[in-house]
C-alpha cells in the first residue's frame, strides 16, 4: 500500500544531467505519470542542472518535446502546469560557480516555501562525473539535512556504481564520508518492475513452495534476459564495457538473488537486502580452467560497425554463464545465467526445473519434470507445467500448464512503471527496492571474477547473427 501521508512534505527534485537521454526517455514520463496520478508532494518542484547553455523556457520546451514524444496522448490543460514544475540552472559538475548558484535557487525556494524542503539528488550523469559532483555538493553544503522528517536530503545514483570492484569500493569510500547510507539509494531498475517485486511475495506466501524451494527438489534455474534491441548509438557508453557488466552484474544477479535468497525473518529493507548480499556472496568464483567450461560470450555479427565501437572490439554482447552457489541449500544446482542483445526474442525470463519424481513411473525415457516459468516481460506471466492423464481409455500422461497473467487477473488496475515505483519510494524513504552496498560489491566480485577468467583463458569471442537465438555453441545446461 502506498502511504500517500509521507509524501506531503515540500520537495526539491535536483536532477543533474538534466539534458540528457535518461531524463527524457524515463524520468520526465515517470514523473508526469505521479504528477497526473497525484502522488506527488502538493509542494513539489524540480530543477535541472547540467552544463548546456540553457533557460527554463529551453528546458520546459525540452520536458514539453520529450512528454510528446513518449505519450502523444498528454492533455494540454495538465501539460501546462506540469511545465511549470520545472526550472533550470545551468552550471559545470566540476566548477564550484553552478553549485553557489543551484543552492541559492534553492534557497529563494525554501523562503517562498517557508519551509526548509527536502532535497533530492539524481545523478543522471556518466559514472566518471559522480566523483567531482559528490565533491561539490558536500563543499557546497547543498546535501545537508535538517531532519529525518523534514528538510531532509537524498541521494539518487544510476547504475553502474563503478566499472570493477576497486572503483565501486573508491566510490562507496568517499560516499561513506559524505553521506549517510540511508541517503544513498542505489537505481537498478528491475527492481521496480511489478513482476520483479512479486517474487518475494510468490517465493514466501506460498505454502506448497516452501520445502521445494532448494536442491532437493529444483535440478536447475535459468534466468534470461534477451533483447532484440543492439546497442542503440550508446557504442561510446558500451564498448569495452560489454554486456556483463552493463546487466549482468545489477539486472541478472539482482533477479537470481530473489530467486535464490534465504526465507527472511521479515519484509524490512534491511533483512531483505542483507539477504540479497548473503547469497551473491555464495556466488562460486571461476578458475582459468572452470571458466572456459562453464560459459561462452559472443557478439553479434555487425557490432564493429556499429557507431564509437573499436574496429577490432573484443566487447561480448552476449554471454552464457553456468553459475553455482556455495550454500546448503543450493550447492550443485547449476543456475544458467543467459543474457544477449541484437536477438530473435524480446523476454525477460526465469524458468526453474524440478526434479522428476523418483521413483518415476514416467513411460521410456521421458521423465515427468514441472517447469515453473516466471515472465518479468514482455507480459507479465507465471506459468507451471504439470503432468495430467489425457482422456480416454489409456492410461496417457501428458504436460499441461497452469497459467496466470497478471493483466488479465487485473484488468482494471492500472499498473505502475520501475522508475514511478522507485521515485515514490525514494519520497517515502524505503530502500527495499535498492541495492546496498555490500550487494553492490558481491556483484562485481563475480563479475570481475568472470572477466579476469575470461582473459586468463583466452576465452575465444564467439560470434552470432542477428535476429537469432545467440551463437550456435551453448553452454550444456546440465553440470
Ligand atoms: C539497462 C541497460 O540497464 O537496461 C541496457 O544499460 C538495457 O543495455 C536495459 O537495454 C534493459 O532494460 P529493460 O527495462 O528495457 O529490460
Amino acid at each position: 500500500m502506498i502511504d500517500y501521508s509521507k509524501t506531503t512534505t515540500p520537495t526539491i527534485f535536483i536532477v543533474f544531467g538534466a539534458t540528457g537521454d535518461l531524463m527524457r526517455r524515463k524520468l520526465i514520463p515517470s514523473l508526469y505519470q505521479l504528477y497526473q496520478r497525484k502522488l506527488l508532494p502538493p509542494l513539489f518542484h524540480i530543477i535541472g542542472y547540467s552544463r548546456r547553455d540553457w533557460g527554463d523556457k529551453e528546458f520546459r520546451d525540452m520536458v514539453a518535446a520529450s512528454l510528446i514524444e513518449r505519450l502523444p496522448d498528454t492533455a494540454q490543460g495538465v501539460l501546462h502546469p506540469f511545465l511549470h514544475l520545472f526550472s533550470y540552472s545551468q552550471g559545470m559538475f566540476d566548477t564550484a560557480d553552478g553549485y553557489e548558484k543551484l543552492a541559492s535557487r534553492l534557497g529563494v525556494r525554501d523562503k517562498e516555501w517557508r519551509t526548509c524542503a527536502n532535497k533530492i539528488f539524481y545523478l543522471a550523469v556518466p559514472p566518471e562525473y559522480y566523483k567531482t559532483i559528490f565533491h561539490h555538493l558536500s563543499d557546497s553544503h547543498l546535501a545537508v539535512g535538517h531532519s529525518e522528517e523534514a528538510g531532509w536530503t537524498r541521494l539518487i545514483v544510476e547504475k553502474p556504481f563503478g566499472k570493477d570492484l576497486k572503483t565501486a569500493e573508491k566510490l562507496d569510500a568517499l560516499l561513506g564520508t559524505l553521506f549517510k547510507e540511508d541517503q544513498v539509494y542505489r537505481i537498478d531498475h528491475y527492481l521496480g518492475k511489478e513482476t520483479v517485486q512479486n517474487i518475494l511475495a510468490f517465493r514466501f506466501s506460498n505454502s506448497f513452495l516452501e520445502h521445494a524451494w532448494s536442491k532437493d527438489f529444483i535440478e536447475r534455474i535459468h534466468i534470461k534476459i534477451s533483447e532484440q534491441i543492439g546497442i542503440e548509438g550508446r557504442g561510446e557508453l558500451f564498448d569495452g564495457v560489454g554486456l556483463l557488466r552493463d546487466m549482468g552484474q545489477n539486472h541478472m544477479l539482482q533477479l537470481l538473488a530473489l530467486f535464490t535468497m534465504d526465507t527472511p525473518k521479515d519484509f524490512a529493507a534491511d533483512t531483505i537486502r542483507a539477504k540479497r548480499a548473503e547469497v551473491l556472496r555464495a556466488l562460486k568464483p571461476f578458475t582459468a580452467r572452470t571458466v572456459s567450461k562453464h560459459s561462452i560470450h559472443a557478439q553479434y555479427d555487425g557490432y564493429t560497425q556499429e557507431k564509437n565501437v573499436a574496429p577490432d572490439s573484443q566487447t561480448e554482447t552476449y554471454y552464457m554463464i553456468r553459475a553455482h552457489l556455495n550454500t546448503q541449500r543450493w550447492r550443485g544446482v547449476p543456475i544458467i545465467l543467459e543474457n544477449g542483445k541484437a536477438l530473435k526474442d524480446a523476454i525477460a525470463k526465469i524458468s526453474v526445473r524440478f526434479r522428476h519424481p523418483s521413483p518415476c513411473l514416467c513411460p521410456g525415457s521421458t521423465h515427468f519434470h514441472n517447469v515453473l516459468r516466471y515472465q518479468v516481460q514482455p507480459q507479465e506471466r507465471i506459468s507451471m507445467s504439470f503432468w495430467v492423464k489425457r482422456p480416454g481409455t489409456e492410461m496417457k500422461i501428458e504436460e499441461n500448464d497452469f497459467v496466470f497473467d497478471y493483466k488479465q487477473a487485473y484488468p482494471d488496475t492500472e499498473f505502475i512503471g520501475p522508475y514511478e515505483k522507485l521515485l515514490l519510494d525514494v519520497l517515502q524513504g524505503n530502500q527495499t527496492l535498492f541495492v546496498s552496498t555490500s550487494e553492490i560489491m558481491a556483484s562485481w566480485r563475480f563479475v570481475d571474477n568472470v572477466l579476469r577468467s575470461w582473459k586468463k583463458a583466452g576465452q575465444p569471442m564467439l560470434h552470432y547473427q542477428k535476429g537469432t537465438d545467440g551463437p550456435t555453441e551453448r553452454v550444456t545446461l546440465h553440470p
